[in-house]
């Protein structure tokens, strides 16, 4: 019988429940999933790719036929390399539909033989994303439900070091400033 191998491929930063909503159900369809974190050297992401493959790896280890990988360059050469036949990807509204029909007609064209599979996520998922949760982590705001409990962690350590550093860095130009004040005083 034929096996299916997917990739699920995607920056995930961070990864999110609808992600996880995702993969779960990718997991019942293929008979193995690979969930890949693209490399992308012109991002400057949030979270590094260590980090991400660590929280994916977390978030998948109940699921036994999903692991996690991570790749550069374009997504066909490294479904072709792994020998996986088919792309998941997410559609969580009408909008998204032009962006992932042009990735998937492009990817069919330079790979005829890789099939895009396309798979909702569970309705209430369907106005989360990383860069949303990225910025309501970043101003504050609660994203409890947004993302797995240990996503949340990181996230609120990331949160904390940078107001930190913000703090430190006022803190060291308010003591620059001061001392320059001062000097200037000294000097008048
Ligand atoms: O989670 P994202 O950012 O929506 O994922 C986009 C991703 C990584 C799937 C897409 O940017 C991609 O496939 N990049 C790899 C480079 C590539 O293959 N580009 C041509 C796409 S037609």
């Amino acid at each position: 019988m034929k096996r299916i191998k997917a990739i699920y491929p995607g920056s995930f930063d961070p990864p999110t429940n609808g992600h996880l909503d995702l993969i779960e159900r990718g997991s019942k369809i293929f008979d193995e999933l690979i969930v890949a974190i693209l490399r992308n050297p012109e991002k400057d992401p949030l979270f590094s790719v260590a980090d991400r493959r660590k929280m994916l790896e977390a978030m998948t280890a109940g699921f036994d036929n999903v692991s996690v990988d991570t790749f550069e360059g374009l997504t066909v050469d490294y479904a072709l390399r792994i020998e996986a036949t088919t792309i998941l990807r997410g559609i969580r509204a009408i909008s998204d539909y032009e962006y992932e029909l042009q990735m998937a007609l492009m990817n069919r064209k330079l790979q005829p033989g890789l099939e895009t599979v396309f798979m909702m996520p569970a309705e209430k998922y369907s106005y989360l994303s990383s860069r949303l949760v990225r910025e309501i982590a970043q101003l504050g705001g609660s994203i409890d439900c947004l993302v797995p409990e240990l996503v949340a962690q990181k996230l609120r350590e990331k949160m904390d070091v940078a107001h930190k550093f913000e703090n430190g860095e006022q803190l060291a130009d308010k003591t620059h400033s001061e001392g320059k004040s001062k000097s200037r005083k000294k000097k008048s």
